[in-house]
């Protein structure tokens, strides 16, 4: 089904005469960043024009609530953004995402930040332009909490923020629950999108020109749970594997329960897919991961990590919480335990943030945040401590990289990512810039690698 949409052409027509720029400020996961381009894609066909912060007529907010910095982020931004509403009425704010998908939020923006516009959850790119429309031609605000987190929006337009590398959506939501996490909330169930769907957009890419694919979903291997008929993640990896001029394959996030052997075998015998895998870890402990409802125990994350260890070159990030209520410093330990036998390249660690309406939010929390911390420099540190060891190992061999462009840091040097997601800095020239070249490596550094086209 096209994305269609008679307030498309109305505003297009406001827009003729009155030229309104966006602006997207987009926080929390690449789910949220792809929904954005989706989002920039819409404003677009509606005639408005990419602005930047300081000069821009709607102001679009998609917001995170998985912890409760992410939320304080929004309130922060927020907070500047009246002065410019006074200062020039054209300005509008519109505020969409996972923390508007609760209604205790849409009440508090309702109270305290009058000049809101517009207020949506996620899933609701249908509704979207006629809500903007109301808001900016006849003067209607829409403030109202509506559930709209179940959508599967087809065809929509998408402006993609990079030439190369692009990301695509193939499931929505979430059915697991851990305790901790309020994406089930706010994200909806798990839904597929159709293998044909999914093929079509990433052909349209290849011929586009873009190299480097990342297939995105909260839960990415229970893609096609939902379908009458047995179609799995492996059987889409084998299908977008076979689409001429992707070259690098990448997604996020699977989950430790659902990784089967037919999976690691897929990735095996892949010639796309990432030597990189994100394996969320969360807990170390058993106990912990019980009361988190992550059905794995401690035994079996490691069996699996090992066995995806044994891939040539293979590099595992993972995602842990500290500090989830009630974790005891033994069971802590648990967690630095497995972080040292698995030996991580990437670990992204976040201190326990309850979350209203979560099983965990109940839970009995005696762990002072001060301990919490400290916990959390303890993990730091065990992970600066084994990350050398892994880098080392990479110093001689040659691997497969995408140019991505100039480093940032050194302007006569340019930078790219292995297959493994390791940061390397190189030698090259302009014209490199969106090719998949050699690079062997000549020395490691904790955050990054030197190398040399070969
Ligand atoms: N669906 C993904 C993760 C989504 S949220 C998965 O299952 O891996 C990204 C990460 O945020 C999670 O992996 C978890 O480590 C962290 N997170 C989620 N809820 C949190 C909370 N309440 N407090 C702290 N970290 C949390
Ligand atoms: Fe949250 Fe767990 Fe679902 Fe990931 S799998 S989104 S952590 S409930
Ligand atoms: Fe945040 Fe929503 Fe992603 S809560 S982490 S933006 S799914």
């Amino acid at each position: 089904m096209k994305f269609v949409n008679s307030y498309l052409a109305r505003m297009q027509d406001y827009n003729k005469e009155h030229k309104l720029k966006y602006y997207i400020d987009t926080m929390g996961c690449q789910m949220n960043e792809n929904d954005s381009m989706k989002y920039a894609g819409i404003l677009e066909s509606m005639g408005f024009e990419k602005g930047e912060e300081d000069n821009s007529n709607l102001y679009l907010f998609n917001t995170c609530c998985v912890r409760e910095n992410a939320e304080n982020t929004l309130f922060g931004r927020l907070g500047m953004l009246k002065k410019k509403k006074m200062q020039n009425p054209q300005t509008y704010i519109v505020i969409i995402g996972c923390l508007t998908q609760q209604q205790v939020m849409v009440d508090k923006i309702k109270k305290s930040y009058r000049f809101v516009d517009v207020i949506l959850g996620t899933g609701a790119m249908s509704i979207f332009p006629e809500k903007i429309y109301n808001a900016i031609v006849t003067n209607e605000k829409h403030l109202e909490y509506l559930d709209m987190s179940n959508a599967l929006d087809e065809d929509v337009p998408v402006v993609f923020d990079d030439k190369y590398k692009a990301s695509v959506s193939i499931i929505y939501g979430c059915n697991n629950f851990c305790t901790y996490c309020i994406v089930p909330y706010v994200r909806g169930r798990e839904r597929s999108r159709k293998p044909e769907d999914i093929i079509s957009d990433i052909q349209k890419l290849a011929k586009d020109g873009y190299k480097e694919i990342m297939l995105l979903g909260q839960n990415v291997n229970s893609y096609g749970n939902d379908f009458d008929e047995k179609y799995t993640f492996s059987m889409l990896l084998q299908e977008i594997e076979k689409i001429d001029g992707i070259e690098i394959i990448r997604f996020m996030s699977p989950h430790p329960k659902d990784f089967k052997d037919d999976l690691i075998e897929v990735i095996k015998n892949s010639k796309k897919i990432a030597r990189q895998i994100h394996l969320p870890l969360q807990s170390g402990n058993t106990e912990v991961l019980k009361k988190m409802n992550r059905k794995y125990t401690k035994e079996q994350y490691i069996e699996l990590a090992m066995k995806l260890k044994q891939i040539p070159d293979i590099s595992l990030s993972t995602d842990i919480i500290v500090g989830f209520p009630g974790e005891t410093e033994e069971q802590f330990e648990d967690t630095l335990d497995v972080v040292n036998t698995v030996k991580f390249d990437q670990i992204y660690m976040f201190i326990y943030s309850p979350r209203e309406g979560t099983v965990g939010a109940r839970m009995e929390d005696n762990t002072p945040y001060s301990q919490k911390v400290e916990r959390l420099e303890r993990l730091k540190k065990l992970y600066e401590d084994t990350l050398p060891q892994l880098n080392e190992k990479m110093v001689g061999k040659t691997y497969k990289l995408l140019v991505e462009g100039k480093s940032k840091t050194n302007d006569n040097l340019y930078t790219g990512r292995t297959s493994q997601n390791k940061v390397v800095v190189f030698e090259a020239n302009e014209e490199d810039v969106g090719k998949v070249v050699n690079i062997k490596i000549d020395s490691d550094h904790l955050w990054y690698l030197k190398g040399t086209i070969v």
